[in-house]
C-alpha cells in the first residue's frame, strides 16, 4: 500500500476501575498490533487514547466507594496508564478528558454545532429520583430491554444485546441511587435531531460493505458493524438528547445550561481531537493534519460502543464540518473468562496490572494468547488452560525450539559466525519461496483487520524453521565431514528464517522480536525487508541465546483458576443479602408453641409430589404422620433414624391427601440448601426445645 496517515483510536477506559483481559483483547491489542505494523510500513500514524473521566460511570463508582469523582479518575487515571506502559502499547499519547484543553475543546466544538443550529432544545418530562434530587438518564436508571429482555439494561443502552436505549424505553424503570421507581419531572435539555442524518448515513455506511478496488484498502467494515448500524437506522433514528443534569463533567457552554453538562458520549470521542491536540502540542505538530484532509480515521471498539462511534459520532463530526468520517470502525466482540462473562462487580475478571505483577517477563506470552483467541467475529473464551497449551506447545515448542536450535548450533559449529549458503537443494528452494511469501500474506491479513489470522500466519514462519531443521537433522549431517557444506547451507538458511522472524513478530510479539534481534545482533524494522534470504551476510557474528519462553506448570493454572474461584466465592458471600428480622414477639407468644424432638420411624415418597416425604415420628408423646417439602434434599433411607425438631402443636393440615399432623422445622443457607436442625448431643425422642 502507498503510504498513507493514520490516524488511530482506541476506545477510551471509563477511568472507573482497572482493565480486564476483555479489554486488553478486544481493544488494545489489536489496535497496538495495526498501529506497530502501519509504522514498519512508514505511514504517518497517530496512535491515540486516554481516559474517559466524566459521566455516570464515574459518579457512580464515587458514590459506592464514598470519595469524590476527581478522586476515583485520579486513582483508576494511574492505573491504567502505568498498566498501558508496563504491558508496553505504543500509544503516542494517553490523555485525560479531565484536562482543561479537553473541557475546551469539547466546548467548543458543541458550540459551532449550536451555533450552526445543529441542535434542537426541548423541554419534556423526565425520571426523577425524589430520595437523591437527581434525573435518571445513562447508567443511573436500570430496568428491563425491550430488545431482549435482559433486565439490567442501563438507560442509554443495553450491554447484553448491544442496542441504544433511551431511560423511556426501559420496562420497569428503577433508580441506580435508590432502587425506587422513578417519578416524572420536567427538565430541559439539547438534542441531536439524529433522523435529519438518516439519508447520508445510509449512504456512507454502504460504502463500508464495498470492497474497494485498490488492493489492500482497508475499507470493509465487518459484518456485525455494518449490521448494527443499518438496524439501528432501519429502525429510525430519533433525536438524542446532548446534556445531562449532572454536576461532574463538561459544563453546558451556552446560555441556559446552568448545572448541566455535556452528555458523556458526546465528549468522551472529542476525547480523541483533544488528545490529537495534545500530542500535537508536545511534538511540533499540527493536530488538523491528523483530522482533516486525506487521511484515515479508524476506530478500535468493543461491540458495545458501535452506534456512538459508527453513528452518533459521524453525524457530529458532518454537522461541525470539516473532519473526516472514520474509515472503519473495526468492533470485537466479548471475550469470556472460564466460560463466564468478564464482570467487574461479580469479580470475575483477569486484571491486567495483576498478570503484569504476578508474570513481569511474559507479557508476549499473553498478547500471543490473547491474539490467537481474539474475538474478531464472535465471542470467544479465555481459559488458563489454554493459555498454557498455547504458551508450552506453540511458543515453547515451536518458536522457542525452533530459535534456540539455530543459535545454539551455529554456536556450537561455527562460534556463532553465519555459515555460507552453498548450492540449494529443492527442499531449501522451496523453504525460502514459502517465507518471501508470508510477509504478503501478514500484510493483506492485517489491512484487512485479520490480526487472529496474521499472528497465525507470522507463526507459520516459526513453524516452517522448526519443521525444515527438525527434517534435515544438520546434528545427524554433522558427524560425517562429506556433510560440511550442507549443514552450512541448511543452518545459514535456519538463521535467515529467524531474522525473518525477528521482522514479522515486531507487530505481535515486540519484546520476543527484540530479544531475537539481540540473539542475532541484527536489527530491521522495515517491513519490506521481511521475506529476503540474505538479511545475515556470511561471517555475520551471532551470540548464544537464552531461552526465550518457560513452560507453564500445571501448578500456575491450577493457582489461577483457584484464586478465580475463591475471589467469586468470597464476593458472593459478602453480597448474600439476609432477610431482615421479623418484628418484635412477646415470651408469651413464643411459648405458645410447642417445640420437641422426634426421631424418624419410617419414611417414603408421597405420590405425585417430588419435593414431599410422608414421615412416621416418634415424638415422645406419641407416633404421628407429619409430610415434608424435603424431598429433593433427602431420600427416605437416609432420614430414618435421624432425630429431629417437631413443631407439635401446629394445626393439622391435609398435604395432597395426607394428614400431618405437625411440622419438622429445618434450617436453610444462602444457597437454599436445607438442613434438619437436630440436637449436638445425643437426645432421645421426646426431648423439649425452648
Ligand atoms: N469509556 C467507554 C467505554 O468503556 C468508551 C469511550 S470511547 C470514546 O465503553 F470514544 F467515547 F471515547
Ligand atoms: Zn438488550
Amino acid at each position: 500500500m502507498s503510504k498513507q496517515k493514520f490516524t488511530v483510536t482506541a476506545a477510551l477506559p471509563y477511568a472507573n476501575g482497572p482493565l480486564h483481559l476483555g479489554h486488553v483483547a478486544g481493544v488494545y491489542l489489536p489496535s497496538d498490533i495495526f498501529v506497530r505494523f502501519l509504522r514498519m510500513n512508514h505511514h504517518d500514524v497517530a496512535f491515540i487514547c486516554g481516559s474517559d473521566e466524566n459521566g455516570a460511570a464515574i459518579t457512580l463508582r464515587a458514590k459506592k466507594e464514598g470519595v469524590s469523582p476527581q478522586t476515583i479518575v485520579d486513582r483508576y487515571n494511574a492505573v491504567i496508564s502505568q498498566a498501558f506502559k508496563d504491558f508496553d502499547i505504543s500509544f503516542d499519547i494517553f490523555h485525560r478528558t479531565s484536562t482543561p484543553l479537553h473541557h475546551e475543546t469539547a466546548q467548543e466544538f458543541f458550540k459551532v454545532l449550536d451555533s450552526k443550529d445543529q441542535f434542537t432544545k426541548e423541554t419534556s418530562e423526565q425520571y426523577y429520583d425524589e430520595q437523591f434530587n437527581q434525573f435518571l438518564a445513562d447508567r443511573y436508571i436500570t430496568g428491563t430491554c425491550p430488545n431482549c429482555n435482559s433486565e439490567n439494561a442501563y438507560g442509554d443502552q443495553c450491554e447484553k444485546c448491544g442496542s441504544a436505549l433511551s431511560p423511556n424505553d426501559l420496562i420497569n424503570p428503577k433508580s441506580t441511587l435508590s432502587g425506587n421507581a422513578p417519578i416524572m419531572k420536567e427538565t430541559s435539555h439539547w438534542y441531536l435531531p439524529m433522523e435529519r442524518h438518516e439519508e447520508w448515513l445510509k449512504e456512507w455506511i454502504k460504502e463500508g460493505k464495498l470492497d474497494s478496488i485498490q488492493q489492500h484498502d482497508p475499507k470493509k467494515w465487518r459484518n456485525q458493524v455494518i449490521g448494527q448500524c443499518m438496524s439501528w437506522i432501519d429502525n429510525g433514528l430519533r433525536p438524542r438528547a446532548m446534556t445531562r443534569d449532572l454536576d461532574w463533567g463538561v459544563k453546558v457552554p451556552v446560555e441556559g445550561g446552568d448545572g448541566k453538562v455535556l452528555y458523556v458520549w458526546l465528549d468522551a470521542p472529542i476525547g480523541y481531537i483533544s488528545a490529537t491536540k495534545q500530542w500535537a502540542i508536545d511534538n511540533n505538530k499540527n493536530w488538523e493534519d491528523y483530522w482533516k484532509g486525506d487521511r484515515k480515521l479508524v476506530h478500535f471498539i468493543g461491540k458495545d460502543n458501535i452506534v456512538f462511534h459508527a453513528i452518533i459520532f459521524p453525524i457530529l463530526l458532518k454537522a461541525h464540518g470539516d473532519f473526516i468520517l472514520p474509515d472503519n470502525v473495526p468492533a470485537y466482540e466479548f471475550l469470556n473468562l472460564e466460560g463466564d462473562k468478564f464482570s467487574t462487580s461479580r469479580n470475575w475478571a483477569v486484571w491486567l496490572h495483576e498478570y503484569i505483577a504476578d508474570y513481569p517477563d511474559k507479557m508476549d506470552e499473553l498478547k500471543y494468547v490473547l491474539t490467537a483467541i481474539a474475538p474478531e467475529s464472535k465471542d470467544s473464551d479465555f481459559t488458563w488452560k489454554e493459555y498454557q497449551t498455547r504458551v508450552n506447545s506453540e511458543l515453547a515448542d515451536i518458536l522457542g525450539n525452533f530459535v534456540n536450535r539455530a543459535l545454539v548450533l551455529t554456536n556450537k559449529y561455527y562460534d556463532g559466525k553465519v555459515p555460507t549458503q552453498g548450492a540449494l537443494q529443492e527442499v531449501d528452494q522451496n523453504v525460502l519461496t514459502e517465507m518471501e511469501a508470508i510477509p504478503a500474506r501478514i500484510s493483506k491479513l492485517v489491512y484487512d483487520y485479520k490480526l487472529r489470522e496474521a499472528q497465525a500466519e507470522a507463526m507459520n514462519l516459526a513453524r516452517l524453521g522448526n519443521k525444515y531443521l527438525a527434517d534435515m537433522e544438520p546434528w545427524k549431517l554433522v558427524k560425517d565431514e562429506a556433510n560440511t557444506e550442507r549443514v552450512a547451507t541448511i543452518m545459514n538458511i535456519a538463521l535467515q528464517i529467524t531474522a525473518n522472524l525477528s521482522i514479522v513478530l515486531q507487530p505481535f510479539l515486540p519484546a520476543t522480536a527484540v530479544k531475537l534481534g539481540t540473539f542475532l545482533n541484527f536489527e530491521d524494522n522495515n517491513w519490506e525487508a521481511a521475506g529476503k534470504s540474505n538479511l545475515l551476510p556470511e561471517g555475520h557474528q551471532t551470540e548464544k541465546p537464552s531461552i526465550l519462553f518457560q513452560k507453564i506448570e500445571d501448578e500456575t493454572v491450577q493457582k489461577e483458576v483457584d484464586k478465580l474461584n475463591a475471589a467469586k466465592e468470597a464476593l458472593m458471600l459478602k453480597e448474600t443479602s439476609f432477610a431482615p428480622q421479623k418484628e418484635e414477639t412477646s415470651f408469651e407468644d413464643f411459648s405458645k408453641m410447642d417445640i420437641r424432638l422426634g426421631t424418624i420411624l419410617e419414611a417414603e415418597k408421597v405420590a405425585k409430589a417430588d419435593k414431599l416425604l410422608k414421615l412416621l415420628v416418634d415424638t415422645g408423646i406419641d407416633k404421628r404422620t407429619i409430610v415434608s417439602g424435603i424431598a429433593k434434599h433427602y431420600s427416605p433411607e437416609e432420614v430414618v433414624g435421624k432425630t429431629v425438631t417437631v413443631l407439635m402443636n401446629l394445626a393439622p393440615r391435609k398435604i395432597r391427601g395426607v394428614e400431618s399432623q405437625g411440622m419438622i422445622l429445618m434450617a436453610e443457607d444462602v444457597a437454599g440448601n436445607l438442613s434438619f436442625v437436630s440436637p449436638e448431643k445425643d437426645f432421645a425422642a421426646g426431648g423439649e426445645v425452648r
